[in-house]
């Protein structure tokens, strides 16, 4: 069978330029949603009298045949045929003659290609939505596994204040739930259809775009063809919001392998998520967590080629914008299979509670606190950091915690401190001490830990 756009074509493709502008090799995945576009194209032709309703019929129950023979692997690809949206019109033709040859009417592969990323798009968000909330349900379950732990926060990397580690895990969730919120905004311009737009101009013929925006389960149709015709930002964007998640995720394994070290000594990963060296017998490797970080460099990349892709572009369609899937399916199989794997590492870790223990309190975590307290006895702020400062400095002198501080001594150094100082000093108290909304206090985290299993549905036992 000649090409189908072989008609003001005199001679032959150079099989080098078939080889070049293929792209059979990377977009056969979208298989399946060109099917479904073309079957409600189809539906929607007959509706408005373009096709007679048998020859609709015939088309959809071809189209779901070949849609089966793909799935089994039983269609041969071939480069002269360019893509998966010829690969599937020739396929219909060869089954069904001249009412095969009917179903591109009102359409182009511009409109075409677009659709069809726009329902793959769709659906994959919707799959990385439910592959994010997994991960959030790991974090949550393991608030109530390490309850009352608590952990150093760092800033700058340094010891900084106390925190529990249930507020460590909430933190995970709300990140990614921030995530799930731009998926679901990303999405509401993924269901704007372009299909009907065909080349750029729309269509002389009298179809009914807002029917096959609805048959698709789109909201609407693109008002504007030339726009819609190659319009890729919902592409970008949702590629953006997969880089964002690979940085948080590369940010929590970054965490945990700094964690799973000698030096730190506050985690042990899972035996099933590690991996042993070749050479040296003790090592047991954070393999998983190092390529969860390794590959958010991956994702990021996608979404400059794809903004490099489309800057300086003119209207309407440009073949480089075949180019678009590359970067899609890389930075979705990229994040796909870091989230797949991230609730087993989550869950599987178990927290050295005497390691962290034994050095709670090293670092001064509960200084700030015991700043706080001299300024609710009415010590100007400033006045309250230089104090505690100072008493820092004593203690680093002489090797001891601002607990071990004599009374008196830290009167002479701030008249308004009282006896019941003691009930700030030392990490277990600079930690009951908090009360402020959204902070690491026991109350305030035992209230986020509620509010999550709630969202997140996860029933009590
Ligand atoms: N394979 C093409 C793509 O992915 C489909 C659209 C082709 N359109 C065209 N006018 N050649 O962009």
């Amino acid at each position: 069978m000649g090409k189908a756009w072989g008609g003001r074509f005199e001679g032959g493709t150079d099989p080098r330029v078939e080889r070049f502008t293929e792209s059979i090799s990377f977009d056969a995945r979208l298989a399946e949603v060109d099917i479904r576009g073309s079957i409600a194209h189809a539906t929607m032709l007959a509706e408005v009298g373009l096709l007679t309703a048998a020859e609709a019929q015939s088309i959809a129950a071809a189209l779901k045949e070949i849609g089966q023979e793909i799935a089994a692997g039983k269609m041969e690809h071939r480069i002269d045929l360019e893509d998966i949206h010829m690969h599937v019109e020739s396929a219909l033709i060869a089954r069904l003659g001249d009412v095969g040859r009917k179903l591109h009417t009102g359409r182009s592969r511009n409109d075409q290609v677009a659709t069809d990323l726009k329902l793959y798009v769709r659906q994959t968000l919707d799959a990385v939505d439910a592959l994010l909330a997994d991960v959030q349900g790991a974090f949550v379950e393991r608030c109530e596994l390490d309850e009352g732990v608590i952990l150093p926060g760092y800033t700058h990397l340094q010891r900084a204040q106390p925190v529990l580690a249930a507020h460590y895990w909430l933190a995970y969730c709300e990140k990614f739930q921030r995530d799930r919120e731009r998926l679901a905004d990303c999405r509401k311009r993924v269901q704007i259809s372009p299909l009907g737009a065909a080349a750029l101009a729309g269509s002389s013929l009298p179809i009914n775009r807002h029917r096959s925006a609805e048959l698709l389960g789109f909201d609407a149709p693109a008002a504007n063809s030339l726009d819609v015709s190659s319009d890729r930002d919902f592409l970008i964007e949702f590629v953006f919001d997969l880089s964002l998640i690979a940085a948080h995720l590369s940010t929590w394994a970054e965490e945990w392998i700094l964690w799973s070290t000698t030096e730190f000594g506050f985690l042990k990963l899972p035996d099933a998520y590690t991996t042993g060296s070749s050479i040296m017998p003790q090592k047991r490797n954070p393999d998983v967590l190092e390529l969860t970080r390794g590959k958010a460099a991956r994702v990021m990349a996608d979404v400059s080629q794809l903004l490099i892709l489309v800057k300086g572009l003119p209207l309407a369609y440009n073949r480089d914008l075949q180019e678009d899937k590359v970067a899609l399916f890389d930075a979705i199989d990229t994040i796909v299979a870091c989230l797949e794997l991230a609730p087993a590492v989550v869950a599987g870790a178990r927290l050295n509670r005497e390691r962290i223990a034994a050095r709670l309190e090293e670092g001064f975590l509960d200084a700030t606190t015991l700043m706080e307290y001299l300024i609710l006895r009415g010590v100007p702020m400033r006045t309250g950091h230089e104090t505690v400062g100072k008493l820092v400095r004593l203690c680093e002198s002489r090797g001891c915690k601002l607990a071990d501080l004599p009374l008196a001594e830290l009167q002479s150094a701030c008249p308004q401190i009282e006896a019941d100082v003691s009930k700030v000093l030392g990490t277990t108290n600079a930690i009951n001490a908090f009360q402020s909304y959204g902070s690491t206090g026991r109350a305030q985290v035992a209230e986020q830990v509620e509010a999550w299993r709630k969202r997140l549905q996860i029933s009590d036992h």
